[in-house]
C-alpha cells in the first residue's frame, strides 16, 4: 500500500500550541485518518520565531510521524490570521461583509504556501499519495508541482464552498480557483459546496463541467470534484464513553441541573457558529414561555479562537454581553438559565456532558460539516436519547435529515424547536435518534478516509 502524506495547517503534535480544546473537528480526524495508514502528516507547529528553521522538526508518537515547521510572526499574522482566516474564512461562510481584502496578506498567504511547499517536497516519495487540507493551502498544490511532485494530489475542503456570486467579489479569485485544477481529486463535505463549486469552474473558468460524474475539463486537463461527508471515529469516541472521566463528567451534569433539563452548545468561539442568534432564540423562548423557565438549563461550551483578529474579539464581547444580559432578566435565586463557559473540554468529558444533556443546540449559520452534531447522538442513552436541533445550513444536515431542523437566524424557529424538544415523546427520540445513530456510526472517519483515499489512488 502506497504511503499517506497528509498536509494541514493544524496538526495533532503534543507540541502544537492551542492543539487541546479549540481545535475544531479536522486535527483529530486527521490524526484518526493517519492513524489507519503508514504515513506522514506535514503542518505548522503553532510556533512563532523571528528566524525559523526551514528544516521540519520530524517526531513521531503514537505510531504517526509529523513534520511540522515554525513560522516568523509576520508570516502567522499575514497568512493565518490575514489572508486564511480575515479573507478566505470569512468570506467561504457567506460573511461578505466581515471579508478583508489586504494586498500584504494575499503575498503572505502565497509566500507560506511556498514554503510549505519546499519543506514538504522533499519528504514525499514517488508512490505516495499527497492529501492537502484546507483553505490555509489552496495553491499548495500547484506549489508542490513546480517542486517536481508528480505525486496523486488530492485536495479536501473541509468548509462550505461560497456562491459563485460571492465568490466573484474576491480581487484574483480566478487565479486562486485555478491552482485547484493541479489536483487530481477534490472532495467537499456535501454536496451544496460541491454544486457551487462547479457551477464557479462552468461560469467564470469556461470549463467543461460533467455533473454526474464530478469531472472538470480546463484544456488538456482533466480533474474530478466530489463530495466525502467527513464522520467521526466512532468506536475510539464510544470507547472514550467507558472512562471514568466520561462517568464523572455525566455525574457533574446531572448533580447540578437536577428536575431540569439540560441543553448544550459546544463550539469554537467564531461567527460562523450563530451564537448570538442562538441566545436570541433561548430569550424569545423564555419571553414566549416564562412558565417554562425553570424547566431548562442551558450550558454552552465556546472555548475562544482566533484571539488576535477583531472580528472574534468582537464576537466574544456580543456574547457576553447577551449571556449577562438574560442570565440578569431570567435568573431567579435558585437558579441561573444559561451556564457560559470558555475553557476547552476533553473528548471523554465531552462524551459524558453531551450524554447528560437532553436537547443538542447545534445552530451554525452557515457550517462546512459540523461534527459536534454526530457527537452529541453518538453519545446519547439508546433507551432514553436526547434530541438534536440542528441547523439547515450546517454541511451535517444532509445527512442529519432526523434532527429538529432549524433555520437559525430565525428566533421563533428555534423557540418552536426547543419547545418540540422538551416536549417530544420517547418513542419519538427512540425512532429518531436510531436513524441518526446509524448514519453516524456507519458514515464514519474509516469510510471517509477509505472513499477518498481510494478515489484518489486511481484518479
Ligand atoms: O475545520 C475548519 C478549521 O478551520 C480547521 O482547518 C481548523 O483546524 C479548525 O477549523 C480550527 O481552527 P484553527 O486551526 O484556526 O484554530
Amino acid at each position: 500500500m502506497s504511503r499517506l502524506v497528509v498536509i494541514s495547517n493544524r496538526v495533532a503534535v503534543p507540541k502544537a500550541r492551542g492543539a487541546a480544546g479549540a481545535q475544531g473537528g479536522l486535527a483529530g480526524a486527521l490524526l484518526a485518518a493517519l492513524k489507519r495508514h503508514t504515513g506522514l502528516w506535514v503542518g505548522w507547529s503553532g510556533e512563532e520565531h523571528d528566524d525559523p528553521a526551514l528544516e521540519p522538526d520530524v517526531q513521531t508518537a503514537d505510531g504517526v510521524t509529523t513534520a511540522t515547521i515554525d513560522l516568523a510572526p509576520t508570516d502567522v499574522e499575514e497568512y493565518y490570521n490575514g489572508y486564511a482566516n480575515s479573507t478566505l474564512w470569512p468570506l467561504f461562510h457567506y460573511r461578505i461583509d466581515l471579508t478583508e481584502y489586504r494586498r500584504e496578506t494575499g503575498k503572505g498567504y502565497e509566500r507560506v504556501n511556498e514554503i510549505f511547499a519546499a519543506a514538504a517536497a522533499p519528504l514525499i516519495e514517488p508512490d505516495d499519495i499527497v492529501w492537502v487540507h484546507d483553505y490555509h493551502f489552496i495553491p499548495l498544490g500547484e506549489r508542490l508541482r513546480r517542486h517536481g511532485v508528480a505525486n496523486k494530489l488530492g485536495f479536501f475542503l473541509h468548509i462550505p464552498w461560497p456562491p459563485t456570486r460571492l465568490l466573484v467579489s474576491l480581487p484574483y479569485h480566478e487565479r486562486l480557483v485555478r491552482t485547484l485544477l493541479e489536483y487530481d481529486l477534490i472532495g467537499f463535505q456535501c454536496d451544496e459546496w460541491l454544486e457551487s463549486f462547479l457551477h464557479y469552474c462552468r461560469k467564470e473558468l469556461g470549463a467543461e463541467v460533467d455533473e454526474a460524474s464530478g469531472k472538470i475539463t480546463l484544456g488538456e486537463r482533466t480533474v474530478t470534484a466530489r463530495a466525502y461527508p467527513i464522520g467521526i471515529d466512532y468506536e475510539h469516541f464510544m470507547a472514550q464513553g467507558e472512562t471514568g472521566e466520561a462517568r464523572n463528567a455525566q455525574q457533574r451534569m446531572i448533580a447540578s441541573t437536577r428536575r431540569r433539563t439540560a441543553m448544550i452548545g459546544v463550539d469554537r468561539l467564531d461567527y460562523s457558529k450563530g451564537l448570538p442568534e442562538r441566545l436570541d432564540g433561548l430569550a424569545r423562548f423564555f419571553e414566549r414561555y416564562p412558565e417554562r423557565a425553570r424547566e431548562l438549563v442551558f450550558i454552552q461550551i465556546a472555548p475562544p479562537s482566533r484571539e488576535d483578529i477583531s472580528s472574534y474579539q468582537q464576537i466574544r464581547e456580543e456574547l457576553e454581553r447577551k449571556t449577562g444580559h438574560i442570565n440578569g432578566a431570567y435568573s431567579q435565586i435558585d437558579m441561573v438559565p444559561i451556564r457560559y463557559v470558555n475553557q476547552g473540554h476533553s473528548m471523554a468529558e465531552l462524551f459524558g456532558i453531551y450524554r447528560a444533556a437532553k436537547i443538542g443546540l447545534v445552530t451554525p449559520l452557515r457550517d462546512g460539516m459540523n461534527l459536534v452534531a454526530k457527537e452529541y447522538v453518538a453519545a446519547q442513552d439508546p433507551e432514553d436519547p436526547g434530541v438534536l436541533i440542528l441547523s439547515r445550513f450546517a454541511g451535517a444536515a444532509q445527512q442529519l435529515q432526523d434532527a429538529v431542523l432549524v433555520n437559525p437566524h430565525s428566533p421563533d424557529d428555534i423557540t418552536h424547536a426547543i419547545r418540540t424538544a422538551l416536549d417530544m415523546p420517547l418513542d419519538e427520540r427512540k425512532a429518531r435518534w436510531e436513524k441518526l445513530n446509524a448514519g453516524v456510526r456507519d458514515e464514519n472517519i474509516a469510510q471517509w478516509t477509505n472513499d477518498f483515499v481510494g478515489d484518489l489512488t486511481i484518479a
